[in-house]
């Protein structure tokens, strides 16, 4: 239960950061959580901001906690985003979408002027790679870029629901969770999948976050990158 209370310290911390005023990138995920529950608490007591959510699910949590949301129609420059990580190295690019909404998170990490990474202490790595790095694809490509990811020395696998039938993302696409090892270039590794004809979106996030915070037993690290 260590992690959940280094998850909760690091959301509400983040959640300070927000102030009167900001349009806000809603994360998702098991941290980014706490910090939607404690901006609805400090939307209670009449903070005023409009929230962009990261997926449906967080969308759900941001109504039910009472957080005024938008969408980047209405506001394509976000003040500020709090989002979780599956992993965070020291110049904080990261490994997203554990959680299935690294295409969303992208899009809103790429006109934020300000995203804030929550983490609990199991995040932080030296080289990003032990987690498979989530890939997501159209379906009909699948077969053609899991090839190309062999021939890049990875092994793909499908993400499946419990039921064994392909998981969708919130926009309609599989993914493939790329078990790549340390990965010794990051930005080399994105512009590779980034020139792939059929992969939608990859969870390396390079260079889009200024801030992390990171649970750490019972102290909330800040890095900076
Ligand atoms: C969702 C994500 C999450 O932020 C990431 O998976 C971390 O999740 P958690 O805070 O539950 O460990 O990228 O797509």
């Amino acid at each position: 239960m260590a992690n959940e209370q280094e998850k909760e310290a690091a959301g509400r911390a983040a959640a300070k950061l927000v102030r009167d005023g900001d349009i806000v990138g809603l994360g998702t995920g098991s941290t980014a959580y706490f910090a939607v529950v404690a901006l609805g608490e400090r939307v209670k007591a009449g903070l005023k901001i409009i929230g962009i959510p990261t997926s449906i699910q967080t969308a759900d949590l941001a109504r039910a906690v009472g957080i005024p949301l938008t969408t980047l129609d209405e506001h394509p420059e976000i003040d500020i985003t709090i989002d979780g990580a599956d992993e965070v190295d020291p110049k904080l690019n990261l490994i997203k979408g554990g959680g299935g909404a690294l295409l969303r998170e992208k899009v809103v990490a790429s006109v934020t002027k300000k995203m804030v990474v929550v983490a609990d202490s199991g995040k932080v790595v030296a080289t990003l790679g032990k987690f498979p790095l989530p890939v997501e694809v159209i379906s009909f490509a699948r077969t053609v870029v899991e090839k190309k990811i062999v021939a890049l020395g990875a092994t793909p696998k499908l993400r499946t629901k419990s039921d064994g039938t392909p998981y969708l993302t919130n926009n309609g696409n599989q993914i493939l969770d790329c078990s790549f090892g340390a990965i010794a270039d990051p930005p080399a590794l994105a512009r590779e999948l980034n020139g792939m004809p059929g992969v939608v979106e990859h969870g390396l996030f390079i260079g889009l976050a200024k801030v992390a915070l990171v649970g750490r037993g019972d102290r909330v690290e800040e890095l900076r990158s």
